[in-house]
């Protein structure tokens, strides 16, 4: 029997005490009287990585998770010892290593505090079933301690008080009890006294993390085979924990191509393609951007993945094309369960080659999807992956579909317990044979990543694009994500808004949610408070089952149309915005959403807030997440804040109510900011830009604002083929001056620039730009907006 919690089993085993200790470079080794071993790696100043056995041997070290091109090396390490402990010292923390028991305590440097420290430290039960250990890690919770983190789990922000279990999970319908859900990201951020670490607990097998549920004041997690292999991420700011695990675990490969943050329409299923085409031409007819449509089953050949239904699309190709000359890029769904069918060129090839995956005694693992029974390729297997791989080039190269859908990949079984494959299934796993019990929570995550690399092979010089909805941590380097199949309720509204806050705090901020909901259906109200979080979610895209009615913008009232359409603009307009933040994230690891938390950790008034998060760097955001709301109170962060649709003005570290009627919502720029827009196009690349507006947000003071633009797509980005511009603003009582600092070597379209200046305490006299002052007649007064026709690095702005 496999047990469930951490403590129930009394048989637990524990380290004596320690009777050697190497050194190795970078690594420590302790030896207990009774064969543990702890391995310690200074991965970091910041980052230490805990590994035990309990045999003296180690396993083969092999991680999906961490990336080569994880940071490594550190300024300064020391290592000294007294009668009670080793005492392990570098630039940013200290670690103590108990000799009685290897029980481990991490303090701050600076001021000595102490970060985390163990309870019972490293524990461990024998599993007769299965051979090896169930490995087990408790560690005591600090005073006011609060959790966060571990990827899309569907409840409030803060964790504490919480059991969870990670086990890729297909969930319809999911509510806030469900767990475990889609996707297995084992790692949390801590924050107690104002300071925060992380831990990432990388063990592929079902876990399971405690946060004070099971005993007051103690947070454990442990899971049911492998090793304890954790890596402890020092802050002190929770910004710097996820980034320093999003550097372990990897950023996005390469930036999304500028149209993957477009708007997205798909539903369960748009068939055939005069089916298609209204809808993408009902889009332009009413002016509501878009840039990718999507195919979901109903276009293969009775669910076999790389065929066509030539009945509903007797010429893909053009079709595509032709979606193509209207701005629309098409996007196709693409499941693991491969038909058994022995007319079938992928089953054939699959089968030859010895690719799909098999049970213990050798029969294949059979399971039914939706074309009935299938087999399954076994994607931990390379070879599978580069053969998977391949089999993208006609649907993209030839074809011309510019991206990919990966669904039911957990994987997704039907009518079986578990609604998996059983636990001996065996799996390649990169040469470290094992069966599913350890492979079952990245079989999706390698299927993402074999997609990812066709898609990449094939749409190259061009960026790929690809989204899944299985993942394990590392995951984010290969694609982008949606939080599955959710519900058109106002519950999931809030869901939705937890999830990808929560998803952005785990290093995996490509996210999204079915606007609207995905099974049932939701009335002109509830979509349109959908659609307004959406547009601030990095990925968005309406989706819906087809058993529930139409869903696109306009299938409800002309009002509901009108209302998302204006949102849809906004997001459009914002594209340069949010391309900056993605840049960020994929250069720095930095979240594009933020929780309030990670905006001001320091404030505690934020540790329990779920609501309001920071879209990019400057933008406050409050979904209305009820129905018949006329407004509703928020939370106002650390600063002053603009009122996006009045200008009026608020000043942060209180709550306050908002006025929102349904054709609005609270969105708040910080005080001093420069937001970057491009004119409403109805897809990306529809209009040559001609001119940046720039909206400029006074403040007393100093603030810094960047623009990052590329050529929108391909590779030339990488040879510094980039434009940055570092704006500061200086505002003083009766002036305003802002500099721009431009690099890179892309030359943008445009040389213009359209100034709006919010909240200006004065009529301006005077305005220099690069020491010449220029023509009056060119501003406007009333509006405070001016034109810019050159690139400047200088602009004064002077009051009467
Ligand atoms: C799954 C997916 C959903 C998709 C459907 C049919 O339920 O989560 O998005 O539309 O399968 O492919």
């Amino acid at each position: 029997m496999i047990l469930n919690t951490e403590l129930e089993y009394k048989g637990n085993l524990f380290p004596s005490k320690i009777i050697a200790y190497k050194k190795d470079v970078d690594t420590l080794y302790f030896t207990s009287e009774n064969n543990v071993v702890l391995q310690l790696t200074i991965e970091r100043d910041s980052v230490l990585r805990f590994r035990y056995t309990t045999t003296s041997i180690f396993e083969n070290d092999f991680s999906y998770a961490i990336t080569k091109y994880a940071s490594k090396g550190f300024n300064h390490l020391e290592i000294e010892e007294d009668d009670k402990n080793y005492i392990i010292t570098t630039s940013k923390l200290i670690c103590h290593i108990s000799k009685l028991d290897m029980r481990t305590s991490i303090f701050d440097v600076k001021d000595k505090s102490l970060i985390c420290e163990d309870e019972l430290g490293f524990h461990w039960e024998e599993s007769y079933e299965y051979g090896g250990d169930i490995v087990k890690m408790s560690k005591v919770a600090q005073d006011g301690e609060s959790y966060f983190g571990l990827g899309d789990k569907p409840v409030q922000n803060n964790l504490k008080g919480k059991r969870f279990e990670n086990w890729v999970t297909d969930s319809y319908a999911f509510g806030r009890t469900t767990d475990p859900i889609y996707k297995t990201i084992p790692f949390y951020t801590g924050l107690h006294h104002k300071k925060a670490y992380g831990i990432f607990f990388d063990n592929t097998f079902r876990s399971f993390f405690d946060f004070c549920q099971e005993r007051r004041n103690i947070t454990s997690f442990w899971a049911q085979g492998g090793e304890m292999n954790y890596y402890f991420i020092y802050g002190p700011d929770m910004a710097d924990v996820v980034s320093n695990y999003t550097d372990l675990t990897g950023k996005p490969h390469e930036l999304p191509p500028l149209w993957a943050l477009g708007y997205h329409q798909c539903k369960w299923s748009y068939y055939p393609e005069a089916k298609v085409k209204e809808i993408t031409s009902t889009f332009r007819k009413l002016k509501i951007p878009c840039d990718a449509i999507y195919l979901d089953i109903d276009y293969m050949d009775g669910f076999r993945c790389f065929t066509w239904n030539k009945d509903y699309f007797p010429d893909p190709k053009r079709m595509v094309k032709e979606l193509a000359d209207d701005g629309f890029k098409t996007i196709a769904i693409i499941d693991p369960g491969i038909k058994i069918d022995n007319e079938y060129s992928v089953f054939k090839e699959g089968l030859a080659n010895d690719y799909f995956c098999k049970r213990a005694d050798g029969p294949y693992m059979k399971g039914k999807v939706w074309p009935g029974e299938c087999y399954f390729p076994d994607f931990t297997n390379p070879e599978v992956r580069e053969w998977w791989s391949n089999l993208f080039k006609e649907l993209i190269e030839d074809i011309g579909v510019k991206g990919v859908w990966n669904d039911m990949n957990e994987p997704a079984v039907m009518d079986v317990p578990g609604k998996t494959f059983p636990d001996d299934v065996r799996h390649n796993y990169d040469g470290n044979h094992c069966s599913h019990r350890k492979a079952h929570n990245v079989y999706g995550m390698q299927m993402a990543r074999a997609t990812y690399h066709g898609l990449k092979k094939f749409s190259y010089p061009k960026r790929p694009f690809a989204i899944t909805r299985a993942a394990y941590s590392g995951t984010q380097r290969y694609c982008s994500t949606w939080t599955g199949d959710n519900v058109a309720s106002w519950d999931h509204l809030s869901i939705a808004n937890a999830q990808a806050q929560r998803m952005c705090m785990s290093g995996f901020s490509f996210v999204g949610s079915d606007i609207g909901g995905f099974a049932e259906q939701p009335n002109g109200e509830l979509y349109t408070r959908w659609i307004q979080l959406g547009i601030f979610h990095p990925f968005c895209r309406t989706h819906s089952s087809g058993d529930h009615g139409d869903q696109e913008p306009y299938a409800f009232d002309n009002n509901v149309t009108n209302i998302v359409r204006k949102f849809i603009e906004l997001r459009y307009q914002l594209l340069p915005y949010l391309y900056t933040a993605f840049w960020r994230y994929a250069n720095e690891g930095i979240p594009i959403l933020k929780s309030l938390v990670l905006f001001d950790q320091e404030d505690p008034h934020t540790h329990y807030r779920n609501d309001e998060f920071i879209f990019g760097e400057k933008i406050l955001v409050c979904p209305i997440l009820e129905p018949n709301a006329r407004g509703r109170r928020m939370y106002f962060p650390k600063g002053d804040w603009y009122n996006h649709w009045n200008n009026e003005q608020v000043k942060g570290g209180k709550e306050n109510w908002v006025d929102a009627d349904i054709d609005s919502m609270p969105i708040f720029i910080k005080a001093g900011a420069v937001i970057p827009k491009y004119p409403v196009q109805q897809y990306v690349g529809e209009i040559e830009i001609k001119e940046l507006k720039l909206d400029v947000y006074f403040k007393l003071g100093k603030e810094k604002s960047q623009v990052y633009e590329d050529a929108h797509d391909g590779y030339d980005y990488k040879k510094g083929r980039f434009s940055l511009r570092n704006f500061t603003l200086v505002g003083k009582k009766d002036s305003l001056t802002i500099q721009q600092f431009k690099s890179g070597k892309f030359t943008t379209s445009y040389e213009t620039f359209e100034l709006n200046l919010h909240g200006l305490p004065f009529n301006i006299s005077k305005v220099v730009v690069d020491n010449e002052e220029i023509d009056f007649s060119k501003i406007i007064t009333n509006t405070n907006s001016l034109i810019i026709s050159k690139e400047f690095t200088d602009l004064y702005i002077l009051g009467e």
